[in-house]
């Protein structure tokens, strides 16, 4: 069993890889044993987040640190879990390769680029970045789809992910665009990332954003455009008041495909319409799962390598020029 610490015991770590790592405990695979964040505070307090809520009590025996120096000198650890914000994770994540942990990092891998390079240059193999919905098992049944071609080609896509203003962070980091990304950034990403991680690269995209209201690009309409069909992801943070919603729908040639509220139902041209018996698993628990496994086996990251998620920050920086020009197609 590895041992893990992670390093921003904030919104993200509370309402969603602590879940995955009390599972992965069960199952033998990880002991999460000490975190460290610059604020004490986190330690105890619970945090609302647009898509979960957390629960502080009753975590186990995990160490805490407010110096991070002292966690590494004082812990065993082998995995590394960055979740601080967007604008210092390749300054974490480069420093925590270089000192030889394994180490998984929350999305989107940095601010730019340029940064991604850097960090993919650090990385020797031991980094994955958080695309948690590679291996949500809606997502992959639509990949499964397209690839196998069960009901032909695919003719178009949508992707959807509506949130209200992320008000729970770290000294309000997200409506800073310079620290977050804005929402075409730090929430887009996801679509984006798994649109090319199903259909794979677009070969031209176009992207109009806005919403300043409210954090610059706030919202994102992307088209990204393949030989013979056309992906479309609108990204918001403006959903004042509003729920969250996260959802998808793919045309093939002989049935669609949707995705809404959690559940996938298949209507094809011909039969009834049906919905498929998915695993119930948290997308964050199998990506720490994943990350784990092939490290102990020795095997090659495919589902999720940082070269990938690199490509994914490059796709939202062409975005973020087609919108700067109004919307002109570019090519990626
Ligand atoms: N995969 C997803 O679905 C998902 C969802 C939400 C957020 N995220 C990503 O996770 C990351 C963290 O987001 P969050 O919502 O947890 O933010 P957050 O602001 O709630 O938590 C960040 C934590 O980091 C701590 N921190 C800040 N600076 C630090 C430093 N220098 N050293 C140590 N601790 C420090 C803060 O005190 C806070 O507890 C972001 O990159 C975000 O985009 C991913």
């Amino acid at each position: 069993m590895l041992n893990a610490a992670v390093i921003g015991f904030g919104g993200i770590f509370k309402g969603s890889h602590l879940p995955g790592y009390k599972t992965l405990e069960e199952k033998g695979k990880v002991k999460l044993v000490a975190a460290y964040d610059i604020s004490e505070a986190a330690f105890t307090k619970d945090v609302e987040l647009n898509i979960a809520t957390s629960d502080v009590s009753g975590y186990g025996d995990i160490r805490f640190y407010t110096d991070l120096e002292e966690m590494l000198q004082k812990e065993d650890i082998d995995l590394i879990d960055i979740c601080i914000p967007t604008y210092l994770h390749k300054q974490y994540a480069i420093d925590m390769l270089d000192r030889g942990y394994l180490v998984l990092c929350e999305k989107p891998m940095a601010l730019s680029f340029e940064d991604c390079q850097e960090m993919v240059a650090a990385s020797n193999g031991k980094l994955m970045i958080g695309q948690c919905l590679r291996f949500s098992p809606e997502y992959l049944y639509a990949k499964q789809l397209v690839t196998e071609g069960a009901y032909g080609k695919p003719t178009s896509a949508s992707f959807r992910r509506l949130s209200p203003t992320p008000a729970w962070g770290f000294e309000n980091w997200f409506v800073d665009a310079k620290r977050s990304g804005g929402a075409l950034l730090d929430l887009h990403i996801h679509d984006l990332d798994i649109a090319r991680f199903i259909f794979g690269e677009p070969k031209k995209v176009s992207c109009i954003s806005g919403g300043k209201q409210v954090s610059e690009d706030a919202f994102a309409y992307s088209t990204l455009y393949y030989d013979d069909f056309a992906v479309f992801a609108e990204g918001r943070w403006d959903q004042v008041n509003m729920p969250f919603i996260a959802d998808f729908r793919l045309s093939f040639e002989k049935a669609n495909v949707v995705c809404t509220d959690g559940k996938v139902t298949v209507y094809p041209y011909e039969g009834e319409a049906f919905s498929p018996e998915l695993s119930g698993d948290s997308m964050y628990m199998k990506e720490i799962e994943y990350l784990i496994d092939i490290f102990v086996k020795g095997e090659q990251n495919v589902q999720n390598p940082p070269e990938s998620a690199a490509q994914s920050i490059r796709l939202v920086e062409t975005l973020r020029q087609s919108s700067r020009e109004h919307g002109a197609t570019l090519d990626f």
